[in-house]
């Protein structure tokens, strides 16, 4: 199946996660890749996926970043300006019905937090506010010294590596790169969220990458219970107590209507 194709949507699996959503105490979301790609932006693996085609990213960034910060800095900004398939779609991609109705959960009570692996600032646009960008956000840029953020637009380039006008740190793109660690304060809202849950919420992820797949596999371990929306199997299907085999667009707004429903019965 294409990915980013809709699926018939099995009713009764929607059904199910709605009431397991209503019933649950604290739910988080693990969202990947498949989230975006109904607003046109490629997931890495799988049929179509960027590395499918492309092969994998050099694995050097971080070392090449450590060594010279401002050629690293030099590099990236020239990038911006060749043909990239992923930068086109990221910068004319808009919300789809899945993370709309992401946030929408999320403002009627019934999602706790989101762990996002996208870069791509998408959810924060449709309106989601607890989430948790846990491979950073293209339009950030993050202090290497004290961790704050700001966004790149803000930032002069005119000197590189451009400078964090709270403490004089080197400022770095927020996007976590291969080999450097997750930010110390995403890394701790995710287990947080892995204690917490009640319920997560898995959607659009192959879950092969670390640390990000093992918070449902932490909060499933402590008996929390475990939806998958994903239009194929996964390493944690077999962990699902409920699988809705569906694009994210149509299941996402198919239990959001069915939440609401629920709640005015
Ligand atoms: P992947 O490309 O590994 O997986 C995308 C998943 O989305 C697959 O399981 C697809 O079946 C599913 N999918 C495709 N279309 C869908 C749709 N319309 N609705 C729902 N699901 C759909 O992407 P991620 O799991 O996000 O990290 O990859 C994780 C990390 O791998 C990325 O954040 C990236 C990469 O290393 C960094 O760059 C640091």
């Amino acid at each position: 199946m294409p990915v980013g194709a809709t699926t018939d949507l099995d009713d009764a699996a929607i059904r199910a996660a709605a009431t397991l959503i209503q019933r649950s105490r604290h739910v988080a979301a693990l969202v990947g890749a498949g989230l975006s790609a109904e607003s046109g932006v490629p997931t890495f693996r799988g049929d179509g996926g960027l590395w499918t085609r492309f092969g994998e990213p050099t694995f050097d960034g971080w070392e090449l970043f450590n060594s010279d910060p401002g050629a690293w800095w030099d590099d990236a900004l020239a990038a911006q300006h060749r043909d990239s398939e992923f930068a086109r779609a990221l910068d004319s991609a808009r919300p789809n019905a899945g993370h709309v109705a992401m946030a929408e959960m999320e403002q009627m009570g019934r999602l706790a937090h989101t762990i996002t692996q996208n870069i791509d600032d998408l959810q924060h646009r449709a309106g989601c506010r607890k989430l948790t960008e846990i491979h950073g956000n293209r339009y950030l840029v993050r202090c290497m010294n004290c961790g704050g953020r700001d966004r790149l637009s803000t930032i002069s380039l005119d000197r590189l590596p451009p400078l964090c006008p709270e403490c004089g740190g080197t400022l770095k793109t927020d996007t976590v790169m291969f080999g450097e660690p997750i930010p110390e304060d995403a890394l701790r809202e995710c287990y947080r969220q892995a204690a917490l849950a009640d319920l997560f919420l898995v959607v659009g992820t192959s879950a092969v990458v670390y640390p990000a797949a093992e918070f449902p596999v932490m909060a499933k371990r402590r008996g929390a219970a475990l939806i998958e929306i994903n239009p194929e199997e996964t390493d944690l299907t077999p962990l699902a107590d409920i699988v809705v085999r569906a694009a994210a667009g149509a299941a996402l707004a198919a239990i959001v209507d069915e939440l609401r429903a629920e709640t005015m019965a």
